[in-house]
């Protein structure tokens, strides 16, 4: 099937054939993350530009362990080490960097669209790997990823995502990722954790009650306190966030036998998770979305980029 995308900046644009076709793709390239020489030719002679201006370790070594494993090459931009500090604009520094004859800008920000200005302003296709609180779109593929793998399905499975709702890109991908393929999903949060209108991401339901809902879902996804977006107090202390809202191990019993628990890392220990859950060898499926990371940057690169030649 042909892939009609140029960029992956809003997941909302993509069908449940697009999202099938890149978790099938990143299905293809376990493979060859799996032998010794960890590398193909398929992306030879593009270059792809890493442009984080916001702090990352997942998102941005996974993208460059997949861009090197498809051979492109690839410069690391952003941050403090840039003439943004001088004072030069968005626009001026893409402009700069399309005068390399770039294939790709990979973006994170955090500022909600900036990677669709990115996109407008270069014409090259652009990756969004989170802005602000919008969208974190391989975020989402990788979870999915693994979900599949764990669940062999994603079509009515029941997803609980709880926590810090109001201030998470990766909920603002994951549920209508999750819907496009669906599955049926309840947001958890304290209400002063939910946007003004919760339901309007796509979500099935919306609770306060953890304990209510555990015994039902499939997937459990944990989101991360966003601690460097949280506005006034919206709860009283972190220690009576986690004993509302954390999984530990008086909740674990109340999960069924086959839950999986999710989390996009990085972990506030203690708060979301306790170390028994994080750390526990079935539920747990933390380390297996850090590795799907790879394979669905992998296919996005490859897909994005219309790789023609055959992948092994
Ligand atoms: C997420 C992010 O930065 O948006 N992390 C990630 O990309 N793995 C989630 C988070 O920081 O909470």
């Amino acid at each position: 099937m042909a892939f009609s995308h140029k960029h992956l900046i809003d997941i909302r644009d993509y069908s449940a054939d697009d999202i099938a076709l890149l978790l099938d793709t990143a299905e293809r390239f376990r493979a060859i993350n799996e032998r010794r020489i960890k590398k193909v030719p398929v992306l030879k002679g593009y270059t792809v530009v890493n442009m984080f201006n916001e702090p990352s370790t997942r998102t941005r070594s996974s993208f460059e362990i997949a861009e090197k494993r498809l051979s492109c090459d690839t410069l690391n931009f952003g941050g403090s080490s840039t003439s943004t500090v001088k004072g030069e604009s968005l626009d001026d520094t893409v402009e700069t960097l399309c005068a390399y004859k770039i294939d790709m800008i990979v973006v994170r920000d955090k500022h909600a669209g900036v990677p669709r200005k990115v996109a407008d302003k270069s014409g090259v296709s652009v990756i969004d790997a989170g802005d602000g609180k919008h969208q974190h779109p391989t975020q989402a593929l990788l979870d999915l990823f693994t979900i599949r793998e764990h669940l062999g399905r994603i079509d009515g499975l029941k997803v609980g995502i709880v926590g810090d709702v109001s201030h998470s890109r990766v909920c603002g991908s994951l549920v209508p990722a999750l819907k496009t393929m669906g599955a049926h999903v309840t947001l958890v949060a304290p209400p002063t954790l939910l946007p003004p209108a919760p339901l309007a991401l796509g979500a099935d339901a919306v609770t306060s009650n953890l304990d209510e809902v555990l015994p039902e879902l499939d997937v459990v996804y944990m989101l991360r306190i966003q601690q460097e977006r949280l506005e006034g107090a919206p709860f009283p202390s972190l220690r009576e966030y986690s004993m509302l809202f954390g999984l530990n191990e008086r909740r674990d019993k109340l999960l069924r036998p086959e839950a999986i628990v999710c989390h996009p890392g990085p972990i506030n220990r203690g708060v979301e998770l306790d170390a028994f859950m994080a750390d526990h060898p079935t539920r747990s499926v933390i380390l297996d979305q850090v590795y799907a990371g790879v394979l669905v940057r992998m296919a996005a690169l490859y897909l994005l980029l219309g790789g023609d030649e055959s992948i092994s």
